[in-house]
């Protein structure tokens, strides 16, 4: 079957995602590849990304960090030490930082991070962007925190597919709400990112393309995105008998060239679960269409608690070690880092340029 890539219907994208030809599949992260060229260059961003803490008010089941799993040891990082990870990413000329944790709302959490940020802008010279990935917060909070210095919000919605959001969240867990954040995100003025998990429990082939239109829907300025990676003290974990890595990686990577064939100017990150599945997942992910990597910047000591699921790679090493693993990584695929440089994704650049011209 011949495919025109550029302007595939819904129902072709079904069936890319359900073939098994592996010439079509190389054509398509070939043409991925070009469109990614062509729309955002060849240069990858880094987003060196702290793990502040891993206590969580939220408990997802498939996430290892879940509020029920008592497994956990739980840690919060000192002020002291996220500002010297900052710094250190400042000076080695990454260009933004991403500030994640567990989801918190309480009062002293807000103010805190709210500090973190006046800080950052401080101790960089306002150079270092700041992108958060800090869940579900009022729109004063996020009000709050984009006065403080933040440019950019990640919030994934897991599923654009509400019934698929409801099996894999307790009930106090409101699809709608999410939806709602973006929106708050989106009227504050922050950068908009979204993502899925890819390879889920009873999600189709379908699923996944409704997601793709709805990132186009929603105008999303950055994909963080990945495959479902089982962890194995949450409820899910024996959900998938049939949980395949190299099946989860093939359909990532099918996902992330279809996103960049049908968003084309947007950012999207190579993330880290993709190597929990193959060593080299994070290059393939560039191959097939992505252009955004998110160094560990968190202190060897809290790696090994900060494990969402199986097989995280990097725990043992530090943020100078996975600098230069990286350095290489991105070399290998014959792409170069855009130091010093903030990255915007294109298309926001491209939104903002429209609202001021109206
Ligand atoms: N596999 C893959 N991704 C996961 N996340 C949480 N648990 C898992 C898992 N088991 C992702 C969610 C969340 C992000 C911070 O981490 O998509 O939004």
């Amino acid at each position: 079957m011949n495919y025109d890539f550029k302007n595939l219907s819904k129902q072709q994208m079904i069936e890319v995602f359900q073939s098994e030809d592996q010439a079509l599949i190389e054509e398509l992260y070939r043409q991925a590849y070009a469109v990614k060229e062509q729309h955002v260059g060849k240069k990858v961003y880094f987003r060196g990304i702290i793990e502040l803490s891993n206590i969580c008010d939220k408990d997802c089941f498939y996430c290892g960090i879940r509020k029920s799993n008592s497994k956990v040891n739980r840690y919060f990082m000192k002020k002291e030490e996220i500002l010297e990870a900052a710094e250190w990413s400042w000076k080695m000329n990454y260009g933004s930082v991403v500030l994640q944790s567990g989801e918190r709302c309480d009062k002293e959490f807000v103010d805190y991070i709210e500090d973190l940020l006046i800080n950052i802008k401080k101790l960089s010279n306002q150079e270092l962007g700041i992108t958060l990935s800090l869940g579900e917060q009022s729109k004063e909070t996020y009000r709050r925190w984009f006065e403080a210095g933040a440019t950019r919000y990640l919030l994934r919605i897991e599923s654009s597919n509400e019934e698929l959001y409801k099996s894999l969240h307790p009930a106090t867990h409101d699809h709608t709400e999410r939806l709602r954040c973006l929106e708050y995100l989106r009227e504050t003025g922050y950068q908009v990112g979204t993502g899925v998990m890819i390879g889920l429990p009873n999600q189709t082939y379908e699923d996944l393309v409704n997601d793709i239109m709805f990132f186009k829907e929603h105008d999303i300025d950055m994909i963080g995105m990945g495959p479902y990676v089982v962890h194995q003290d949450t409820p899910l974990a024996n959900s998938m008998p049939d949980y395949d890595k190299k099946i989860q990686l093939g359909k990532a990577l099918k996902m992330i060239s279809l996103t960049r064939m049908f968003l084309k100017d947007v950012n999207i990150a190579s993330t880290t679960a993709l190597q929990a599945l193959d060593p080299l997942g994070r290059e393939y992910g560039l191959k097939a269409g992505a252009n955004i990597i998110m160094p560990v910047l968190t202190d060897t000591k809290y790696r090994e608690k900060y494990l969402l699921y199986n097989d995280k790679p990097c725990v043992d090493e530090n943020a100078t070690m996975c600098r230069a693993c990286l350095e290489n990584r991105i070399e290998s695929v014959g792409e170069t880092i855009g130091y010093g440089e903030l990255g915007d994704s294109p298309h926001f650049k491209a939104r903002s340029k429209d609202a001021g011209n109206t």
